[in-house]
């Protein structure tokens, strides 16, 4: 049985940043299942059709996501990985992810991926409800205006025509519907360590959660 290592907390907080990095040093498998959501959310706007249970039922049904070991998304055999960082389909993706047949579907392939060796594994419900029994729990968060700030940053970096008040709503905005669904919430384990990357920097939080991991005597089985 590999070793888990779940990494949960709102959007912008570093988690994938910081669990790639984390995964190299191990030699774990990095499992981003936001990559996943976003990629339901954007099929349902490659087809047209509107937000309603029906349609969001017959994609959830016929729908193929692998990620690869370098992180790549596909969506049904068409690699996906920059598509799927808009802010639009960052929305989407936090709104399907409100329905309990999704969430299930994907739940299910999340544990399917991380039975195959060590991983750590990001996203909102991962120590909660994905892998209750993950090996270390991580909450990452930060403040609304830095997560806001490196959100931003990225998109710039990445040629989208973005403004910070928007991306700041955008961000508030799925913090708030995140936390407060009826399934899987947005919510720290209550064995969880809260690490608050505000004022620090990425080999900080790599260096605390690497700690951690060794505390707990993980090593690379695969
Ligand atoms: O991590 P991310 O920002 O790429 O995730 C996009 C959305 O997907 C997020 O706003 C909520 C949803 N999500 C979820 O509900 N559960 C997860 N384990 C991961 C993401």
């Amino acid at each position: 049985m590999g070793k888990v290592i779940a990494v949960d907390g709102p959007a912008g907080a570093g988690k994938s940043t910081v669990s790639k990095i984390v995964a190299s040093k191990l030699g774990f498998t990095y499992i981003d299942t936001g990559a996943m959501y976003r990629a339901v959310g954007l099929k349902l706007l490659q087809s047209g059709k509107p937000l309603t249970e029906k349609f969001l039922a017959e994609i959830t049904n016929d729908i193929e996501i692998k990620l690869d070991e370098s992180a790549k998304v596909f969506l049904d055999g068409v690699e996906v990985t920059k598509e799927i960082r808009t802010p639009e389909v960052s929305k989407l993706a936090s709104d399907v992810s409100k329905y309990g047949f999704v969430r299930k579907k994907l739940t299910e392939l999340q544990r399917e991926m991380a039975a195959a060796g060590s991983v750590i594994m990001d996203g909102r419900d991962i120590g909660t409800q994905v892998l209750p029994n993950a090996d270390v729990k991580i909450f990452l968060t930060a403040s609304l205006k830095e997560r806001a700030r490196r959100r931003f940053e990225e998109l710039k970096a990445k040629g989208q025509t973005v403004n910070l008040a928007d991306v700041e709503n955008e961000i508030a905005l799925r913090d708030k519907q995140d936390s407060t669904r009826e399934i899987a919430p947005l919510v720290q384990a209550e064995d969880a360590i809260l690490i608050d990357s505000t004022d620090m920097t990425i080999d900080e939080v790599v260096e605390k959660i690497l700690l951690q991991s060794n505390s707990y005597k993980l090593q690379a089985t695969s």
